[in-house]
């Protein structure tokens, strides 16, 4: 789950926890205060006709006006007897005048002499009522009754309602707190995912990357401290790479000295084997100016990759066919090509010059005599491909995986002359422009080595489209 959803999570849980502890109590408060208003209300209306009934209990058409109207401020129906409990004015119309009411026992306790409230079922209307009875005192003595009635629903509806706008403010609250959340979490994280972006774009190699120094204090002193990690870096390694790449190269022109001096004392020697000694010196340097090469090479990986360009494989192969034309006639190994189309990588030519140099050296180096090598070239789905097959020894099992680290020679290797960076330097120069090198025994024996290089026109998807693409990737 990303950092952004979970603060907003947090945020939601610890609101919603926030607004049900302060909503709850208040909606409660809020059923029982509406409950006494009304009752209070009707306290006091049946109060005030009681108080101006009394008197009047024997002038109907007063009384019958009294009671309509205290019904029609309480929204209910208000009725008054007599001292036996016979009703003698109805809110409701004349039809229930002079009716029996002294059974009911709020009236029956009003004409006791006492105050009467609360909510019973009403037999007659099958609904709950809030019932509030009073006595009308004439002179100290109880003349009569009043009592109002009212439905609890209009009541219970509008505490109902109350709370209904209580809970749509707690939801406007809650909507509007997350809506703020979600731009605070993105002010909180969009600092890191700048960071993050840098750091994998310092990781790909692009050294002078740095993370926007942004958002709050502590997020600031991440982006600083981790930029100066990175300049520290930089230069690391630029330095490195400098004192590598110049002492190969400072070494090359002493080096070149050797061998043509080494040649010249190879020329005057007339001693035979003196002769031989001063050849294999020779070889000695050959071998070290390869090595140095290699070295040169290798100071190279990591560094920024220039942009890539059309390569178009099968020229390269026709180069390094040529290249090493005469050193396969010289180990009586036959050199033969297998056309697969046209494929054009995106990458660089010297590097894949560079890359079949090395397979191809290999090959030769590795493989008895007689045999063929055959370069292959072709395009599979988003990348190009070209590879080179001998009919030597192959990998030892186990060895596949370890051929490709540096100054890693295997069993094949062994007896021969070599610095083990070969295939190093062919998996470094595919990497760097998003490709691969594998490495695979084949049917026939021996060993066949692939370098992927993503095809021109896979460009839309960039590399980590093409390294999806490559079999064996998820
Ligand atoms: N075509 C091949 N057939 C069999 N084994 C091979 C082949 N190519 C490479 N290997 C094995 O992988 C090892 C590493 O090869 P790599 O090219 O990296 O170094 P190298 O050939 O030993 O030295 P150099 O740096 O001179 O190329 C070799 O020592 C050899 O054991
Ligand atoms: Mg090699």
């Amino acid at each position: 789950m990303s950092l952004r959803v979970t603060l907003l999570l947090a945020f939601a849980y610890a609101l919603l926890i926030v607004l049900i502890a302060l909503e709850l109590p208040l909606a409660l408060n809020l059923s029982n205060r509406v409950e006494a208003e009304v009752r209070a209300e009707s306290a006091t209306q049946v109060a005030l006709v009681a108080t101006s009934a009394a008197g009047e209990l024997d002038r109907p058409a007063e009384l019958r006006e009294l009671v309509e109207e205290a019904a029609e401020g309480l929204g209910g129906r208000v009725i008054a007897t007599d001292a036996e409990g016979i009703v003698v004015a109805d809110s409701a119309g004349r039809g229930l005048e002079g009716a029996d009411y002294s059974g009911r026992p709020e009236i029956a306790q009003a004409l006791r002499g006492e105050n009467a409230q609360g909510r019973r079922e009403s037999a007659s209307l099958g609904e709950e009522l809030l019932f509030t009875a009073a006595p009308v005192l004439e002179r100290g003595q109880v003349a009569g009754a009043v009592r109002a009635t009212q439905s609890v629903a209009a009541v219970d509806r509008e505490i109902r309602e109350d709370i209904l706008v209580l809970v749509a403010v707690g939801v406007v609250a809650l909507l509007f707190g997350v809506g703020v959340a979600w731009l605070l979490a993105g002010f909180l994280t969009r600092p890191l995912q700048s960071l993050a972006g840098a750091a994998r774009r310092v990781a790909e190699g692009d050294l002078g990357a740095r993370a926007p120094v942004a958002g709050s204090r502590e997020q600031r002193d991440v982006a600083e401290a981790f930029n100066e990690m990175a300049t520290r870096l930089e230069a690391v390694l630029t330095a490195q790479r400098e004192f590598v790449a110049n002492a190969s190269h400072q070494l090359r022109t002493p080096l070149t000295g050797l061998r043509l001096r080494l040649e010249a004392a190879e020329g005057l020697a007339r001693d035979e084997e003196l002769h031989a000694e001063l050849a294999a010196a020779g070889r000695e340097v050959d071998r070290l100016a390869a090595l140095l090469r290699n070295l040169l090479v290798l100071a190279r990986e990591g560094e920024e990759r220039p942009e890539p360009r059309p390569v178009e494989l099968a020229e390269e192969v026709a180069e390094a066919l040529a290249r090493w034309e005469a050193e396969a006639q010289a180990e009586g190994i036959a050199l033969a090509a297998r056309d697969e189309g046209v494929p054009v990588a995106l990458a660089s030519a010297t590097d894949v010059g560079i890359a079949l140099d090395n397979l191809l050296e290999n090959a030769i180096k590795y493989s008895p005599r007689g045999s063929t090598v055959t370069v292959e070239w072709g395009e599979r789905g988003r990348y190009a491909y070209v590879a080179v097959a001998d009919e030597g020894p192959g990998l030892a099992p186990g060895e596949e995986a370890a051929a490709t680290e540096r100054f890693f020679r295997g069993s094949a290797g062994a007896g021969t002359q070599g610095s083990g960076l070969g295939l190093a330097i062919v998996r470094a120069l595919a990497q760097r422009w998003g490709g691969e090198l594998v490495l695979e025994n084949h049917e026939g024996g021996g060993l066949r080595a692939e370098v992927r290089l993503p095809a021109r026109g896979a460009e839309a998807g960039g590399d980590a489209g093409f390294a999806n693409s490559l079999p064996g990737r998820r």
